[in-house]
């Protein structure tokens, strides 16, 4: 079975320890102006998963590619004329982007939910660039585990150009084999645990693909969990490679030996290809046994060799905190206070877990999975509790989250890209993200600035905690 919590959790992870890091540099790219016009449907499309002369599964995409891809230059206004033709409401959550409240895309606390057959116009200027994505947020568990997700590159960062720029979503599908149905997107051992996983694992939708980059070259590879549920222990085999930015925003550039990728987080990533007729791999060492994610041939003639040394892109536009003077917030990430204490022997009952207790429980409680003792109410969502914390606009916040369960939580402010400033698990330096991957007994202090008035959403991205209770949101006013 998969390894979803324990020894291997807590060992430090990802940053190489080094000289001190150069400051970035500023941006070179000038920032452009004008309108970007994207039409997005949300619509039922067929697509082979299971390979080539597979069956064909019923997958949910907002166009014609598989992760439908939206690129801008950093200061275009986007324009999105969005038309939902499925069979279920839903709505776009612009994930990891700085825009206003009011474009978030959360039904019932930012906009009404957009019914089959309507559309909904979205319009903003992401005010970074980087590596972003979108997705729906309502009944996630069964659009996202359709496939239901895009990509968002806004360009702009660049210092040095690349010799490719490519995108690898890292996604699961629950796909019964050989028919190519879904399998049912949640089972009660998963709510109440680590989650259900995915049955086939994928590249950009093909398994353990072979990607060609031009030999000897500085590729940036920007990688996407949009996983629900699993997470990625990530190294590249047979290539150098160094991680440039996190969530979309920029870091100076250190190895990448291995980074843990929850669901919903990004890296770029800088990696020298294989010299001509050479290969190289992702692998992800998460579980037990090491699983090749994919393969890079190297193709062409082969670039001079030079010392791999990836520039660091440029900095953004993210607001510094000033610590001094700071309000403080924490969040405690729990299972649910009702019925707590069954719920977590129940969970916890490892090879002797009883099922008939925890399917019991489940079909008897409401939620499962709360923040600081409280539960978004089940169901639609569409009853919305009061904010978790009253914040003042344009002061700058610490917050602190502790994980209460024994099981990995990928935390998601929304709206705010905050910096981390330390883990009691993790070894990583300061950086910024929007998604923080909260380990078992860990303590992660993070600040921002909460320059944006409005209803600001806070919950895990491991979908089925957050559609069974661990989601709320924070008000800015
Ligand atoms: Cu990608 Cu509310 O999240
Ligand atoms: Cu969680």
């Amino acid at each position: 079975g998969l390894a979803v919590a324990g020894a291997a959790l807590l060992s430090p992870r990802g940053f190489a320890k080094g000289p001190a890091p150069k400051p970035l540099p500023p941006r070179t790219l000038k920032p452009v102006t004008g309108e970007k016009p994207v039409s997005l449907v949300a619509a039922e499309r067929p697509a082979r998963l299971l390979g080539r002369g597979g069956p064909e599964s019923r997958l949910w995409t907002y166009g014609d590619e598989l992760f439908r891809l939206v690129r801008l230059r950093q200061g275009e206004t986007l324009a999105v004329d969005f038309e939902n033709r499925l069979p279920e409401h839903t709505s776009i959550h612009w994930h990891g982007l700085r825009i206003p409240n009011d474009q978030d895309g959360v039904p019932y606390l930012t906009q009404p939910p957009v019914k089959p057959g309507e559309r909904h116009a979205y319009r903003f200027t992401p005010p970074d660039a980087g590596t972003f994505w979108f997705h729906p947020h309502c009944d996630t568990v069964s659009q996202l585990g359709r496939g239901l997700a895009g990509v968002m590159i806004v360009d702009g960062d660049e210092t040095r150009p690349y010799d490719a720029d490519l995108v690898l979503v890292l996604k699961d599908w629950r796909l019964d084999e050989p028919s190519g149905d879904w399998l049912p997107f949640t089972t009660t051992r998963g709510m109440l645990r680590a989650g259900t996983f995915g049955t086939v694992r994928s590249v950009n939708g093909e398994q353990a693909p072979t990607i060609k980059l031009p030999a000897g070259g500085d590729c940036r590879l920007r990688l996407l969990n949009l996983d629900s549920t699993r997470v990625g222990d990530l190294s590249f085999e047979g290539m150098e490679a160094a991680v440039v930015a996190i969530d979309g925003a920029p870091v100076a550039p250190f190895p990448l030996t291995d980074w843990r990728l929850g669901p919903a987080m990004r890296i770029d990533v800088v990696v020298r290809a294989p010299a001509p007729g050479a290969t190289g791999r992702l692998v992800d060492y998460f579980s037990a046994k090491p699983v090749t994610l994919a393969t890079f041939a190297g193709e062409g003639e082969g670039r001079s060799a030079r010392a791999f040394d990836p520039a660091p892109l440029s900095r953004g536009a993210i607001p510094e905190p000033k610590l001094k003077g700071a309000g403080r917030l924490s969040f405690a990430f729990a299972t649910a206070t009702g019925g707590k204490s069954k719920l977590a022997a129940a969970a916890e009952g490892g090879d002797a877990l009883d099922q008939a207790l925890l399917d019991s429980l489940c079909a008897s409680e409401t939620v499962n999975w709360s923040i600081n003792r409280e539960s978004w109410p089940a169901g639609d969502h569409s009853r919305v509790p009061p904010p978790l914390f009253t914040l003042r606009e344009g002061r700058t916040y610490v917050a602190e989250l502790t994980n209460e369960t024994p099981h990995v939580h990928p935390i998601h402010l929304h709206g705010f890209t905050f910096k981390v400033l330390k883990s009691t698990r993790a070894d990583t330096p300061e950086h910024f993200a929007d998604t923080v991957l909260l380990t078992p007994k860990d303590r992660i202090t993070i600040a921002f600035v909460a320059d944006r008035p409005g209803d600001w959403m806070v919950h895990c991205h491991l979908i089925e905690h957050q559609e069974t209770g661990m989601m709320g949101y924070v008000k800015v006013a």
